[in-house]
């Protein structure tokens, strides 16, 4: 194909941050919550940038902003947890995608063997050791060794994120504004 046959223009240096947003939001995602701290201090955050890395070593890895307030929690306590959300788990993932953060202990969770909480009712869960942390930007980008895995709920569907927007696979993702804008 040569670039006059493209149907919108090929955007050039400098790329803008919402045009970047807008098209990476077209690469449909499943959506976390990442999980750290202990019982008393326990924080989670909605997190669509996790991927898979090594089986060999068992490896993940996830992308947070560095203004999170997560980010202090996994460092201290060197490790994490990334729950799978179920496509039930709306409500779940637009609470823990605020500044006002819901509080792990407001949902059903129990200790994974690394001591950091898991979310009892998602699809799946990795609960993973600290293992690396790298400079990505505005990002920094946690690796984490995989040392307890479970899927709790067998038969569930995923929690999706397509456009700015959160569905079910039996549902197109919809609603009025996308719910992550920055
Ligand atoms: C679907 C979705 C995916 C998100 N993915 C990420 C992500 O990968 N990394 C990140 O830092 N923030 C991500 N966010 C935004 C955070 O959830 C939000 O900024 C955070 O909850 C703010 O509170 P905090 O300071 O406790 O992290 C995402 C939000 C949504 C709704």
């Amino acid at each position: 194909m040569t670039p006059t046959d493209t149907q919108a223009p090929a955007q050039v240096n400098p790329v803008a941050g919402r045009t970047l947003r807008d098209v990476c939001g077209l690469f449909v995602t499943g959506v976390t919550v990442i999980t750290s701290g202990t019982e008393e201090a326990a924080a989670g955050t909605t997190v669509n940038s996790f991927t898979s890395v090594s089986l060999d070593p068992p490896l993940v890895l996830f992308c947070l902003h560095n203004d999170s307030r997560l980010r202090a929690v996994v460092e201290s306590t060197g490790a994490y947890a990334v729950n799978f959300l179920s496509g039930r788990q709306e409500k779940l993932a637009r609470a823990f995608a605020g500044k006002s953060t819901a509080a792990i202990t407001d949902v059903a969770h129990h200790a994974s063997v690394t001591g950091v909480p898991v979310l009892s009712e998602a699809l799946a869960f990795l609960s993973c050791r600290l293992v690396n942390a790298f400079d990505g930007g505005d990002h920094t980008i946690f690796v984490g060794e995989v040392v307890e895995l479970g899927v709790p709920r067998q038969s569930q569907e995923p929690l999706i994120f397509f456009r700015g927007f959160l569905g079910s696979l039996e549902e197109e993702p919809h609603g009025v504004d996308p719910v992550f804008d920055g």
